[in-house]
């Protein structure tokens, strides 16, 4: 059976996605930018980020495909949903759940850039390092982890797991 072991408490979480959106709101403040969701993971995230920001926000969505069932990046970025806002001029804040090798990050802010945004920054809920391989900043992370499959709060292992409240480590039977 796959075992989980906690990582961060639903409490523990409320405090680091309130700090992250005070610093977002304090950086961004007179502006009105648009977050980008990444579907799914970031949804749960980017629910509770927005009800702790005090700027106003819009909000859109992208849906990529990278990695299928597996744990590890495919390496290859399709955009699969492209955002409905015009993003001509716009403050763009894309939102992930995690960033693992860094790939759909750094395509995704080439994306923005392509389609003329003023400005593209990132926040991911999980930073994670050891397998990055690009050099993409994460303005706002809420969470730096090494190593590990994580799941709760969003994200996923194979569809589930997405509406645990806290974080977890998912060890596999291998
Ligand atoms: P990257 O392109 O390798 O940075 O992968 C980004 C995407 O992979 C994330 O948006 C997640 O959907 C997925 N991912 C990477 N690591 C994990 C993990 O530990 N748990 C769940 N999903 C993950
Ligand atoms: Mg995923």
């Amino acid at each position: 059976m796959p075992e989980l072991v906690p990582i961060l408490t639903k409490e523990e979480i409320e405090t680091k996605v309130a700090r992250i959106a005070a610093r977002i709101s304090s950086d961004y403040v007179g502006r009105r930018i648009v977050l980008i969701g990444v579907l799914k993971g970031a949804f749960v995230y980017l629910s509770d980020l927005i009800r702790h920001l005090t700027i106003p926000v819009q909000i859109d969505f992208v849906r990529v495909a990278s990695y299928g069932d597996g744990t590890s990046s495919s390496g290859r970025i399709r955009i699969l949903k492209t955002p409905e806002l015009d993003l001509t001029g716009r403050d763009v804040l894309i939102v992930e759940d995690i960033v693992d090798s860094g790939l759909t990050l750094a395509r995704l802010v080439d994306y923005f850039e392509g389609l003329g945004a003023g400005s593209v920054k990132s926040s991911a809920f999980v930073d994670k390092r050891e397998r990055r391989e690009t050099s993409t900043v994460i303005d706002y992370a809420c969470h730096v982890v090494r190593e590990g499959f994580l799941v709760g709060y969003g994200l996923d292992h194979a569809e589930n797991y997405r509406e645990l409240p806290g974080l977890y480590h998912l060890k596999l039977d291998s």
